[in-house]
């Protein structure tokens, strides 16, 4: 951040690719826990791989325009490390629709989010731009995937989704500080 001027839009920026790389990394880390719990043979796994491989993506992406923008990283990492995996982990146990509604919870936050940058962001960063509509289009599929793979039917779904997505309106208004 040293190299920052008045006028130049990097500051912001910077901290929306620290909580995009925070909010990615958690993605990847919830889709490793259900794997973990569910295996790989279920129809609901096959999904879930589907949807992780698109995560990694996106993390990866975000990781290497840290590096190359000198972006810090969260402080946070261990913490969305072990809170993502536990969460898909706890929701994979309780069955694959429990599963699948926290995707659509999670996700339906990261496009609200993602949506909100790009309006913040209007033109002044195309290449930050570019990522996070291509990235949304995809959080979008997973979101609607989910609920056709039967989220809404999870037990309990209206309480489980409330809370994820309470849970990550949080996470996104922590990693944008920390
Ligand atoms: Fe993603
Ligand atoms: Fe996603």
């Amino acid at each position: 951040m040293g190299g920052w001027k008045p006028g130049d839009p990097r500051p912001a920026a910077d901290s929306m690719i620290r909580v995009d790389q925070a909010g990615e990394y958690g993605a990847t880390r919830i889709y490793a826990g259900q794997l973990a719990v569910m295996g790989d043979r279920s129809p609901a796994a096959r999904t879930i791989a589907g949807m992780a491989a698109q995560e990694e993506r996106h993390r990866k992406f975000f990781d290497a325009m840290m590096a190359r923008r000198g972006v810090r990283p969260t402080a946070l990492q261990p913490f969305w490390n072990v809170a993502g995996f536990a969460l898909g982990a706890v929701t994979a146990a309780i069955g694959p629709r429990a599963a699948m509604a926290c995707t659509a919870a999670v996700e339906t936050e990261i496009d609200r989010h993602y949506a909100e940058q790009l309006d913040r962001l209007g033109d002044g960063d195309p290449e930050l731009g570019a990522a996070v509509a291509e990235f949304r289009a995809e959080e979008i599929e997973h979101r609607d995937a989910a609920i056709a793979a039967g989220a809404e039917q999870a037990i309990g779904y209206p309480f489980m989704s409330g809370l994820i997505r309470a849970g990550c309106r949080a996470a996104i208004a922590l990693a944008k500080r920390i």
